[in-house]
């Protein structure tokens, strides 16, 4: 698991959380969230989603934050502090959730799963700590449906290499797709999975790059690519972000299911 404390990445996991918030929305309200609900963020990283959450979604609720990286941790009880929000942080992993059984109503996962190498033993954890009659939520990224033009010429490489330097970790940059199968094989019922795109158009050409594209190029070299191949993308990129033409759009894949209840 690599660490995610530098500035930058902070900067882009802050603007995607507000970039998406209206679809969020959407995606939380179908999947059955409600006021009063406990909600688990597991992997909530520095927070930016579980302090929104806790002020703005759950005015009857809690949210409980559970990351691995105790520095992320840190950043997110500090700026919960700063807004008073109801929620609290902790550290675990997705194998083993901190929490007791039946302890949430709704058990969220954003862009975590692309980071698990044992996804299968992370939801039956999930479905653990969630009582029978709730939600389990996962959000995550699908490369596939990236598209990008005009595009660098070296930028199928660079997606490459970012697809294999995940997959060496464990990790998948293509699960959004796998969501709901996962959901169904865990023994959760009406798995239901529904995609959402935002494009260069929604929030301009600079700032689609830096949130879907400026991490892959800041963490890719060898052996996964040859740094100068990755500085001759992002220069090439700089320049037709800006151009009239260009248009990016990146895709997001929601799905939930249900805990049954217990007989
Ligand atoms: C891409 S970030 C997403 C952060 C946050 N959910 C968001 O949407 O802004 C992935 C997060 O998952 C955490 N993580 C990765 N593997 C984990 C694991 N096995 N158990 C718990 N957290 C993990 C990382 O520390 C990181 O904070």
């Amino acid at each position: 698991m690599e660490t995610l404390d530098a500035p930058a990445e902070l900067s882009r996991l802050d603007a995607q959380v507000r970039l998406v918030r209206p679809l969020e929305l959407d995606f939380l309200e179908r999947a059955g969230l409600r006021r009063h609900h406990h909600l688990l963020d597991l992997g909530c990283g520095p927070g930016f989603f579980a302090v929104w959450a806790a002020q703005d979604l759950l005015p009857l609720g809690q949210v409980t934050g559970v990351d691995a990286d105790p520095a992320l941790l840190d950043i997110a009880t500090a700026h919960a502090a700063t807004v008073g929000a109801r929620v609290t942080f902790r550290q675990g992993t997705a194998a083993r959730i901190p929490l007791p059984d039946a302890a949430v109503d709704f058990a969220y996962a954003r862009f975590l799963f692309q980071h698990l190498d044992a996804p299968a033993d992370a939801l039956a954890e999930m479905r653990r700590v969630t009582r029978p009659g709730g939600t389990i939520a996962l959000v995550d990224t699908d490369d596939g449906g990236l598209v990008v033009h005009p595009a660098p010429r070296g930028l199928p490489a660079l997606l490459r290499a970012s697809r294999d330097a995940q997959a060496a970790r464990g990790g998948d940059r293509e699960v959004g797709r796998k969501l709901k199968a996962l959901l169904h094989a865990a023994g959760l019922e009406s798995p239901t999975a529904r995609s959402y795109s935002f494009s260069s158009e929604d929030v301009g050409g600079a700032a689609f790059v830096a949130i879907t594209l400026g991490f892959k190029a800041q963490v890719l070299g060898p052996p996964w690519i040859d740094p100068a191949e990755v500085a001759s993308v992002v220069d090439e990129l700089q320049t037709l972000r800006d151009s009239p033409g260009f248009f990016g759009q990146a895709l997001g894949i929601g799905a939930w299911a249900r805990v049954p209840d217990a007989r």
